[in-house]
């Protein structure tokens, strides 16, 4: 048994218990899920919130006079306290539910670029950005006449503020970018960047959809404008994410999406749209994934995020130890600060091939470019093999994958 300084206040094994999925077996063998950074498993009590609603107290929201909506619509805005809570925004009405981070970002990339966007203006991204976080981008420059800059990479996967402030200019507008990145690991120093991107005017906006779960995000303490994340990465469900924008220039955003429940009168002449965070909120949303997701922080929130985090760092710390053990491993993305993400290539090896022979022994990973085909175009790679982290990664599973990962390799050797 491995021994943890973490044991007095952090129980794996009874966090374990609460996962009912880790007691399968895949291809007869005791599943050890390590791609967590693609999505993360569902707790019991997320898992019961969800039958519960659909059994006993659902209805559509916000339309109803009867018992069931009035409930439901109950549920639905409590999650929006927690989330504002968890994430220190000031008020609900920066709590704008989404389908998760993909959708919230193109919400900004039309809505924003509306009102922000012009000709000549430019949008700063970086290399190590999700193609969520790239493409909506493009698109609202190509309709808007606007430049898309790049802060570039360094080789062990970090960025420096240097290069931030060397593209920042009186003509960049938005500053979009990822607090941890999903292919690599790396940590960027969120407040340095925001304070660089206000010294010129420009708006920011933080990709959460890696950090949220591990990490402690305090919208305030970042400074940032715009900030986004998914549930299903947080033990939440899918279809089911935030968008977290200051009030005052939500207030100055037009309507991404139009149709129900984001209005206030509708005349053929002339529409008014409904209060905040309503306005773009169109359509019957993910009720009863909105209502789940409140288990989903109250049980990180219950662990306690610091705790969680200090945990994947020591599982990530053994792993890297214990995989630079073997013979011809490169690791991609080795900055100072990351966290929870294990990217890997093995000299002669291709690394599909890896991901299928560690699933035959009940081993998750995934393996390809991670959508961020740009850092991977950087380092001249088409893809890695990524072992990914969440609270309930034991050291124990990291030596399952060490001794996986060498039969793996003697058998393509
Ligand atoms: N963005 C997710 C990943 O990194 C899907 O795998």
């Amino acid at each position: 048994m491995h021994s943890t300084i973490l044991t007095k206040q952090f129980d794996v094994q009874a966090i374990r218990e609460d996962f009912p999925i880790l007691k399968i077996k895949v291809h007869n063998k005791p599943l050890v899920y390590f791609d967590n950074a693609a999505s993360t498993q569902k707790p019991q009590s997320v898992i019961d919130k969800i039958t519960e609603v659909y059994t006993s107290q659902y209805a559509n929201i916000h339309r109803g006079v009867h018992h069931l909506s009035q409930l439901g619509t109950g549920l639905y805005e409590e999650t929006r306290k927690t989330v504002q809570n968890f994430i220190h925004a000031q008020s609900e009405k920066e709590i704008i539910y989404t389908k998760g981070t993909t959708d919230g970002i193109n919400l900004l990339a039309y809505a924003w670029s509306a009102a922000y966007l012009k000709s000549g203006d430019e949008i700063l991204i970086t290399a190590l950005e999700h193609h969520s976080n790239i493409i909506p981008w493009q698109l609202a420059c190509q309709r808007h006449g606007a430049i898309l800059k790049v802060v570039p990479v360094q080789d062990d996967g970090s960025i420096l503020i240097e290069d931030v402030k060397k593209n920042l200019t009186e003509k960049t507008k938005l500053f979009a970018f990822t607090h941890v990145s999903n292919a690599l690991g790396t940590i960027n120093p969120i407040a340095d960047f925001v304070e660089a991107a206000k010294s010129v005017g420009a708006h920011t906006l933080i990709d959460c959809a890696q950090s949220i779960q591990h990490i402690p995000v305090d919208v305030q303490a970042f400074g940032c404008d715009f900030l986004a994340f998914s549930g299903h990465k947080l033990y939440g469900p899918t279809g089911i994410g935030i968008l977290y924008g200051k009030e005052k220039l939500l207030e100055e955003i037009p309507p991404f999406q139009g149709g129900g429940d984001m209005i206030k009168d509708v005349k053929f002449e002339k529409t008014s749209y409904n209060e905040l965070p309503f306005k773009f909120e169109a359509g019957t949303p993910h009720i009863t994934g909105a209502i789940a997701l409140k288990q989903a922080i109250d049980y990180v929130q219950n662990i306690g995020i610091e705790l969680i985090h200090a945990h994947e760092d020591e599982v990530l710390r053994y792993a890297t130890t214990q995989i630079l053990q073997i013979d011809g491993v490169r690791i991609i993305g080795q900055a100072p600060h990351k966290t929870s993400v294990l990217s890997f290539l093995i000299d002669g090896t291709h690394p599909y091939d890896i991901g299928v022979l560690l699933d035959q022994q009940g081993i998750a990973v995934r393996t390809g470019h991670h959508c961020a085909q740009p850092i991977m175009d950087q380092y001249c790679i088409p893809g890695t093999c990524r072992a990914s982290f969440a609270v309930y990664n034991t050291l124990e599973e990291v030596d399952i994958f060490i001794a996986g990962l060498k039969k793996a390799t003697k058998m393509l050797l």
